[in-house]
């Protein structure tokens, strides 16, 4: 049951088809072919027009070779309901004054290039028109020269709606051979050579279009105060010679929506040109190459909500020509801007500024305008738009600023970025917020990087429920140059070649690697500081030694070769091990109070004594050494030779680290002024006796100099 009626259904529809292809293509005898479905129309092009089917309606005598149509030739169309008829392309010069009486259903009449036919001589014909249904008149192409001023006065009281006179040789138009059209709501009078037009009252009409004349200035549309066209909607003067307008041009069009002025000749935009215009939803001003300078308040307008200026090359890159600020200040409900095919601003900042007053903007069409870099911000306080053209500029996003630029944007339906410069399209160029609202995208005609950071798109695209224009045709790589000229779809990136490699890994990797190599050449400097710092003396040592001075035994004329300073809580280390490796080891002889001072003598007498008979004095420096007031007393009588003698007669060998709690400004004033060897035991240790014998050897520097 089911699968006949399925068998019934296809066969319904295949007979539906043939019908209609038979139907399109059948002729309606010798000289006519009757197009569209159920054959309304009939084009004819013999010499007669035959009897056709009744449901033909509408009839074209067309390219014929006809050159007058007489009193019966219409004769075969009597039965019909013809509501429209043309003469098109023939080369009537003869019309029968009452060739048309039996059209008595006409709706449309038209006489298109008929260029042989003189209007007078349609005028007549005209007047035995039966007028009770005609609604169109369309006279055009017919290089007319002038229009009588009577020529619809038999329309006169009927409800004729559109007339259109285009593309006739009109210079001049007087506005009164229209009176008797009372309900014409539509004039087309487009691509004529009229300079001039003189209107009168037309109180219906909805629509001008006055495009491709050579009108210098906007027709005059006042009567006094008064409106000439108190419902007039919509205007087109665009493609004709008009050179200037002002906030005078459009006075008395109370109604006005819709405003074309493409192509037009003026040079500047000036303030408040439609500021009058209270019901202004669009102004085209496209095409208009002319245009040097958009002074403040041009777009002062609260109602207009469409502009187009596409392909006027206006210099929005320079700033003398317009003022960002202001320019779309005053038109705060414009919802569409097409400023496409000119040059925008090369700083992305004034783009922002421009167009930061349209809080309502839906769609911006910037395409073809030379635009670099978009600012950070552009699309910030655009809430409501739905539709972005970028399309043709030179954007290539990098890596950074690209978040700032789709961000936060979810009203976004359509974005074309196709003939960019863009190469990489990542996750942050299309956040998740913007790919949640869009519909379509376009990026075809990009130099696309075929590789690994590429990943993230080809993934996005299998899976993605966008629209992608274009997709996969426009879309090839261009780098690297083995893969340029490939498709996109066709780069495969396997896992294995495109590891994700995350910065976090690099970043977790590299920390702990730089903090435990830092540690170890921390613990190591430290363990060895005193060796380095040992190393660095000995080296000075024995670079000053190798500088040149000469070399004589100056100790000979000492009793001991060296004083030594230090404190009794070292006394163990300095007997034991420094004596017994300096004395019995380099042979130097010392000066020890406790083994060599003169008993019985007071000590201070002792000491000035003694450091007197040493060539040199060491000093044994410790915690306990700059705790102890003796031994800074010491200190003191050192100094003294410090500042006879120079460094060179000094070995000051720091024992233990003093802690900074005990260093005494006299200790302090020693070690800045005066190198020192630090002790060292195991690993260094050899390094510090040689440190320490190399300084007891060396020659005293040059005479002494006083240093502090
Ligand atoms: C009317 O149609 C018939 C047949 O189609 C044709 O012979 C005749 O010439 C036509 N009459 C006119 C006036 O064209
Ligand atoms: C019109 O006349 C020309 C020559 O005069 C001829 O070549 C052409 O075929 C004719 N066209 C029709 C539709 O009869
Ligand atoms: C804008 O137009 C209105 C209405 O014509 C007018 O009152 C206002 O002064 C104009 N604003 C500027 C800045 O010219
Ligand atoms: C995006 O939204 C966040 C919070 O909603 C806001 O802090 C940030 O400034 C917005 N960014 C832009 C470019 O508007």
């Amino acid at each position: 049951m089911i699968i006949t009626d399925i068998w019934f259904g296809i066969l319904a529809i295949f007979m539906i088809m043939t019908i209609i292809h038979t139907d399109t293509d059948l002729e309606c005898g010798k000289f006519c072919k009757c197009l569209s479905r159920r054959f309304k129309r009939a084009i004819c092009h013999g010499s007669y027009i035959p009897t056709l089917p009744v449901s033909v309606s509408e009839v074209e005598l067309r390219n014929s070779n006809r050159t007058d149509i007489g009193r019966f030739a219409l004769v075969n169309l009597t039965s019909h309901r013809v509501t429209e008829f043309v003469l098109s392309g023939n080369s009537i010069c003869h019309i029968n004054q009452e060739a048309f009486v039996n059209l008595t259903w006409l709706s449309v009449l038209t006489v298109n290039n008929e260029t042989s036919l003189s209007v007078d001589r349609l005028k007549k014909a005209l007047t035995k028109l039966s007028l009770n249904y005609t609604r169109k008149l369309r006279f055009t192409n017919n290089n007319w020269t002038y229009l009588p001023n009577d020529m619809f006065e038999p329309f006169i009281n009927t409800k004729i709606k559109a007339v259109f006179l285009t593309g006739n040789q009109f210079s001049y138009i007087n506005g009164s051979s229209f009176k008797f059209l009372t309900l014409l709501e539509k004039l087309v009078l487009e691509n004529n050579k009229l300079i001039q037009i003189h209107f009168w009252e037309m109180p219906r009409l909805k629509n001008l279009r006055l495009n491709g004349n050579r009108l210098a200035k906007v027709p005059n549309f006042c009567n006094f105060e008064n409106s000439l066209f108190p419902r007039l909607e919509s205007l087109s003067l665009s493609d004709n010679n008009i050179g200037n307008i002002d906030k005078t041009s459009f006075l008395c069009l109370p109604a006005l929506k819709f405003l074309k002025m493409m192509g037009i000749s003026i040079v500047e935009l000036k303030n408040n040109i439609f500021s009058g215009l209270t019901k202004l939803k669009d102004v085209s001003l496209g095409k208009i190459s002319t245009l040097k300078r958009i002074e403040d308040f041009a777009f002062n307008n609260t109602s207009l909500k469409r502009i187009f200026m596409n392909n006027c090359k206006f210099r929005f890159d320079r700033i003398e020509r317009f003022n960002p600020v202001t320019i779309f200040k005053f038109c705060p409900n414009v919802n569409y801007v097409n400023l496409g095919l000119n040059h925008m601003p090369k700083i992305p900042n004034i783009l922002h500024v421009m167009f930061k007053p349209l809080d309502n903007l839906e769609s911006l069409l910037l395409h073809s305008t030379g635009i670099l870099d978009l600012p950070r911000n552009l699309l910030s306080n655009f809430r409501k738009l739905r539709d972005l053209n970028l399309q043709d500029n030179k954007l290539h996003f990098t890596f950074d600023h690209s978040i700032g630029i789709f961000g936060n944007i979810t009203s976004l339906k359509s974005l074309d970025l196709s003939s960019n410069l863009i190469s990489i399209i990542n996750k942050t160029l299309l956040s998740s917020r913007l790919l949640n609202s869009l519909e379509q995208i376009n990026f075809g005609f990009n130099p696309f990087s075929c590789t690994c950071d590429q990943k993230w798109l080809l993934e996005w695209i299998k899976q993605t429920k966008v629209k992608i224009v274009g997709y996969p045709k426009n879309y090839k790589c261009r780098y690297p140059n083995e893969l340029a000229g490939q498709y996109l779809n066709s780069y495969t990136p396997t896992d294995d070649i495109c590891k994700p490699w995350n910065q976090l890994y690099t970043i977790a990797i590299v920390l702990p690697l730089f903090g435990v190599s830092t540690l170890v050449i921390i613990i190591f400097i430290w363990i060895c500081q005193n060796n380095i710092k040992n190393s660095v003396y000995l080296l000075r040592v024995v670079y000053n030694h190798i500088q040149g001075h000469v070399v004589f035994n100056e100790s000979l004329n000492y009793e001991f070769h060296a004083f030594v300073v230090y404190c009794d809580a070292d006394r163990e280390w300095v007997h034991n091990v420094f004596l017994k490796r300096i004395e019995s080891e380099e042979g130097i002889k010392l000066c020890i109070h406790q083994r060599d001072f003169d008993i019985g003598k007071n000590i201070t007498g002792n000491i000035d004594k003694y450091i007197e008979k040493s060539w040199k004095v060491v000093v044994v420096m410790s915690n306990d050494f700059a705790k102890s007031e003796w031994c800074q007393w010491e200190v003191d009588v050192v100094q003294e030779r410090r500042r006879r003698q120079g460094k060179d007669a000094f070995l000051l060998i720091m024992l233990k680290t003093i802690d900074s709690k005990h260093m005494t400004s006299p200790l302090r004033t020693l070690l800045e002024s005066t190198p020192h060897v630090r002790y060292q035991t195991g690993v260094g240790e050899d390094l510090f006796w040689r440190a320490a014998a190399k300084s007891l050897q060396k020659p005293l520097g040059l005479p002494p100099v006083a240093v502090l």
